[in-house]
Order: C-alpha cells, then structure tokens, then sequence
C-alpha cells in the first residue's frame, strides 16, 4: 500500500476546484516578529505552485507555535503570509485573519483559479488538537479536496490533519509529503549498504526507539554528543560534570553487548569546567574526563573515526549534533560530520539528514544543497524513524 498524492488527480478533479492543503508553517520568527528561517515555507512550494498550474484554488493551513486554542497576535500567520508572497511572487497571496466559520468559507469560494489564500493558525481554535469532529467538518468545508503536506506535524492527530479526512475526500499527499516519505521511508528500508547512522543529541531516553529500530539494518551506528557520555558512564569512565542520564546507564551497558563492533563510540572529548568558559576547553581521551569538567563536543580522534565511516557508506542517515554546536569552539564536530555528508553525497552516496538541530547545523554550514534530503520534520522524522505509523500519513488515501 502506498499514499497517494497530487499526483494521482486528475487535471479535472483540479481545474477550478478548492485544494485544502495543510503544510507545516511552524517556523521561527525574529524579534521584529518576521520570518527567521523560511525553510518549511520554501519545502513547500512545488506543491503550491503544482497546485495552482493545474488551476486549483489553493486554501492554505498551518499552525504556527503553541497558543493554547486561543488567538494570541504573537502566533498570527500574517508574517507567514508576507514571506510565502515573496516567494511566489508575482502570485498573489492573500491572508485572512480568520480559520473557519462562514466568512472564511466565502472566501475560498471567491478566489481565482490558480491563486493562492493562507488562512489563520489552526491553533487558535480549541477544537485543533483535541482532534474535534465539529471542528473538523468545519475545515473540511473549506476545501472540495484535502492535500497533507505538513510533514513535520504528520505525528500530530489534530483536526486539520486527521480529522478533517473524515469528511473530505481525496484527501491525498503533497509533493514534500511524498519526498519525506520516500527518504525516510522506503530509501532506509531497503539502503543500499553499507549504510551508516550518526545520533546524537543530549539524551539516549529519546533516542532509543531510533537506535533500535536502526541496530539491525545498519552496518555502523556512530554516537556523539551528550548522549554518548552515559555509554562512557556504562563502560565505567568517570564523566565528570557531562550530562549522564543515570537511569539509562543499564540501557546503554545492554545495548554495547547487543550491538557489539556495529556501535561506535567517541574516542576523545572537548572538555571545559564550563560550557561558557571557551578559553578553558581542551581535548581528552574519552577515559581522561576528570571531576569538575564536562564533554561539550567530540574531540578530533572521533572526528577522524567518524568521518572514515562516512567516507565509506553508500547511504548515511544522521539524527542530532555531535555537540554545543551554536557555541563555538563546540561546533568542530558537528561541522566536520556536515562536511563528511557532503563529500559523501558528491562521490554518490545517499545523505539523509532527520530534521531539528542537524538541519540547522547543516543550514548554518551552508551545506543544504549538497545533502541528499533534508527533512522538514523534528518530532514527526524521530517517530517515523522509530517505524511508528504517522496518524496524518495513515489517514490519507492508500492504494
Ligand atoms: C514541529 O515544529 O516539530 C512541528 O511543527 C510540530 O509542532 P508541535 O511540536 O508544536 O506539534
């Protein structure tokens, strides 16, 4: 069974009609209030822009943050709206600041064929992620047919990502749905080998269904960051002031016996009495952190043994930073396994890079356009990497 998308209608089931698509428009704002990162609004252009060619009326959802199913200005899609019509000048994006209700439905009736209208935060209604069936048919009447391409809120059973589906139909995948899916999903299902996968981050606790979903398919299971210092804590290193999570100490102990030589470990540390205290930071064997110090990166032994890896593997997948990398001097590992991926992807290897942090170490590298894919999914990449079912993805047209 496969999703279906866009691209299983028909131009008739397009032309003129209202496509109700929910993207993921949950993107940083700066203190002015405007667009920080316009990542996720530029992920979902082609769709848009696929949509309005074949003479679609394209009614955009989002939300944006968490204001409790309440409007709260700091939320508004407004600044959302300017930044998307920028980028799809010179369509006109209309904004309208209202989500359902009779006024919002008038105006979707209203639009041109192949022109584009983003509606306000699905957020600000109480019924959004209680997943309501009132609610739900109300978002449904904006729209004679539902496109999903919010990825990155697809682990969310919210009315306008599962909901609405009970009264909307085709309710079918967008063009970035269709690319996540394709390289989460079936590329890392069937890898071409040998396939190797970097975690990191501060915490094993949320990582351990990605590691065990992982374990049997990979060749190489590379850890860094924070999390690898309670692996060290298992093997009985003195890890000083690190961040250890002391409940998963026997997890860790169990998983290096059960992974044996796929686990690779870091071999040597940035360490520092303090995570502000640069001047004082310094490189350790991973059996030398003393009391009073912390690991903030990967030092460059593991930078070397990483990178060895990467250079050989034919797919790559990479979850979580290798340190503190918006701190520098903390940044050297994260930055060198960016760098890794994209050497890898030039001599033809596949890179995949899971969203969150590593895609923001890899933007702040300039590196987006030399990796594989990139996805737009934080929370939605981990669960999708555990094998969990996404409830937005299950609730789409299968066959
Ligand atoms: C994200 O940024 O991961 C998604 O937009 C989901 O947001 P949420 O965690 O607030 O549901």
């Amino acid at each position: 069974m496969t999703t279906r998308t866009i691209r299983h209608l028909t131009a008739t089931e397009l032309r003129g009609r209202r496509a109700l698509v929910r993207v993921d428009f949950n993107v940083p704002l700066d203190d002015e209030g405007r667009v920080a990162d316009a990542t996720r609004i530029l992920a979902a252009l082609p769709t848009i822009t696929a949509l309005c060619d074949a003479g679609a009326k394209v009614v955009l959802l989002s939300h944006l943050g968490r204001p409790k199913g309440a409007p709260d200005a700091r939320y508004t899609l407004a600044p959302v709206a300017q930044r998307l019509a920028t980028a799809l000048s010179p369509r006109v994006v209309q904004f309208l600041p209202e989500t359902v209700g009779p006024t919002a439905v008038a105006a979707t009736h209203a639009m041109a064929a192949g022109s584009v209208l983003l509606l306000e935060n699905t957020r600000y209604l109480a019924g959004e992620e209680k997943n309501d069936s009132t609610l739900s048919k109300q978002i449904a009447e904006l729209g004679d047919l539902y496109v999903n391409d919010a990825f990155g809120a697809a682990h969310r059973a919210h009315a306008s990502t599962v909901g609405v589906t009970e009264y909307l139909r085709p309710a079918v995948a967008g063009l970035l749905m269709e690319r996540e899916l394709a390289f989460l999903g079936e590329t890392l299902e069937s890898p071409d080998h040998p396939f190797v996968a970097i975690l990191g981050g501060s915490k094993i606790s949320g990582k351990i269904d990605v590691i065990e979903a992982l374990l049997p398919k990979v060749e190489r299971l590379l850890i860094g960051g924070a999390m690898a210092c309670t692996f060290f804590r298992a093997m009985g290193f003195e890890t000083g002031n690190s961040l250890v999570e002391p409940d998963r100490v026997d997890m860790a102990r169990d998983l290096i016996a059960r992974a044996g030589k796929k686990l690779l470990l870091p071999l040597d540390a940035m360490v520092s009495p303090s995570m502000d205290d640069a001047s004082r930071a310094h490189v350790v064997s991973r059996e030398a952190i003393v009391s009073g110090e912390a690991m903030f990166d990967i030092g460059p032994e593991s930078i070397k043994l990483f990178s060895a890896e990467i250079e050989r593997a034919e797919t790559v997948l990479w979850n979580g930073p290798m340190g503190v990398f918006e701190k520098p001097p903390y940044d050297r590992g994260t930055r060198a396994v960016a760098d890794s991926l994209a050497h890898a992807t030039d001599r033809g290897a596949t890179t995949i890079v899971g969203g969150g942090d590593s895609a923001a170490a890899i933007a702040e590298a300039g590196l987006e356009s030399r990796l594989t894919h990139i996805s737009t999914g934080g929370g939605a990449s981990l669960e999708f990497l555990e094998g969990k079912v996404l409830p937005g993805v299950a609730a789409l047209d299968q066959g």
